[in-house]
C-alpha cells in the first residue's frame, strides 16, 4: 500500500526532522515500499486525507508531530501511524510530567523544582541552587534537540538561564545536574515485545552534547556499545525498556540517561518518541551496532503502524 511519510512540521525542530525524514523515505523506498513524503506544515487535514495513504511514518519532530496532537488527527482519521499513541506522546514530549511518572514507579530521575514562566520571583529562582546544588539544569519541558535548554553554573546565571528557557515554554524546569557520562538507549517494540538496543554513549568536547553537536559537528565521539561491564548495560536496559513501558509508549522510543560518576548509579532524564534519524543520529547508530541497517530499521518501525 501507499505510505506516508511525515516530516517537516512547524516546531522548532523542523530542520532535525527535513533531515529525519529524508532518510526515512529514500531507505523505504530502496525497500521497494510506495512512500511519499507529506509535510503537514504545508499541506492541510484534507489533504492528508485525501492522499489515501495506508499508513503514515511520522518523523516529525517537537510540538504538533511528536507531542500528541498530530496522533489525535491521525486516530480520528482512521489512518494508522508508528510509534506511540495520543497519552504517550503528550507525556513525552513533557519532561516534567514524564520525571513525575518514572518517580511514580520508584524509577530514578534527577531531583527537580517546576518554576512558573511568568510568575516566579527572583528570590525563588535564587532558592534553586540552595535545593538542587550547582551546576544545574533548566529546560523548557515541551523541546528537544537541546532548545530552551541552559546550563547554570553559577547563582548569576540562573536569571538569564531562566529567561531563557521561560520563552519557549509556560513552565521551566529546574533539575539536578547529574556528573558524569552521557548515555542514551533506544528501545523498539511495544509491551512485552519492547527491547532495548545497544547503548549509546556520548563524548561531546567539553560535555556539551547541543543542537550543532547533534547534528552538524564531527567532533563528538560516539561509543556504541558503550563500555560498560555486562551487568551494568543489562541493568541500564532494563531500566530504559521499564521507562518506556511507564508512559505506555509503543513501536519505538530513545531514553536518555545520566550515568553518575561518582557511584555508576543510571538516572533517566527523558524519552524522545520521535527520535531522530539522521545521518548523525543516535538509534540508527545504535541499530547498526545490533546489525540492523537503517532500511531495516525504518521498515521495522513502519511495521509498528500496524499494532
Ligand atoms: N528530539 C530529537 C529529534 C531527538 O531526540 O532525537
Ligand atoms: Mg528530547
Amino acid at each position: 500500500g501507499k505510505v506516508g511519510v511525515l516530516f517537516g512540521g512547524r516546531s522548532a525542530e523542523r530542520e532535525v526532522s527535513l533531515m529525519s525524514g529524508k532518510g526515512v523515505l529514500a531507505a523505504l523506498r530502496s525497500k521497494g515500499i510506495d512512500a511519499h513524503g507529506f509535510d503537514p506544515a504545508e499541506r492541510s487535514i484534507a489533504e492528508l486525507a485525501a492522499e489515501k495513504f495506508d499508513r503514515v511514518f511520522i518523523a516529525l519532530h517537537g510540538r504538533y508531530g511528536e507531542d500528541g496532537t498530530l496522533q489525535g488527527v491521525l486516530e480520528q482519521l482512521g489512518l494508522p501511524y508508528t510509534g506511540s499513541g495520543v497519552m504517550a506522546s503528550s507525556i513525552g514530549m513533557d519532561k516534567v510530567m514524564t520525571k513525575r511518572i518514572w518517580l511514580s514507579l520508584g524509577l530514578p530521575t534527577p531531583r527537580f523544582i517546576v518554576l512558573d514562566s511568568k510568575d516566579a520571583t527572583h528570590d525563588e529562582l535564587r532558592k534553586v541552587p540552595d535545593e538542587l546544588g550547582l551546576p544545574l539544569m533548566l529546560k523548557a519541558p515541551h523541546e528537544g534537540s537541546t532548545i530552551g535548554i541552559s546550563k547554570v553554573i553559577g547563582y548569576s546565571e540562573m536569571q538569564s538561564g531562566f529567561d531563557l528557557c521561560a520563552k519557549y515554554d509556560d513552565v521551566v524546569l529546574a533539575e539536578e545536574f547529574i556528573t558524569g557520562r552521557e548515555l542514551t538507549v533506544p528501545v523498539l517494540g511495544t509491551g512485552r515485545n519492547a527491547r532495548a538496543l545497544p547503548i549509546v554513549e556520548i563524548r561531546a568536547p567539553q560535555g556539551n552534547y547541543d543542537y550543532e553537536h547533534k547534528y552538524f559537528s564531527d567532533d563528538t565521539q560516539y561509543l556504541c556499545p558503550a563500555p560498560l561491564d555486562a551487568e551494568l548495560t543489562k541493568r541500564i536496559q532494563s531500566l530504559a525498556v521499564r521507562a518506556f513501558n511507564a508512559v505506555g509508549s509503543s513501536g519505538w522510543a530513545r531514553v536518555d540517561f545520566m550515568l553518575r560518576a561518582a557511584d555508576n548509579e543510571p538516572f533517566l532524564l527523558e524519552i524522545n518518541t520521535s527520535p531522530g534519524m539522521t545521518g548523525h543520529s543516535l538509534v540508527p547508530m545504535a541499530a547498526k551496532a545490533a546489525g540492523v541497517s537503517y532500511e531495516d530499521l525504518c521498515v521495522e518501525i513502519l511495521r509498528s503502524a500496524d499494532l
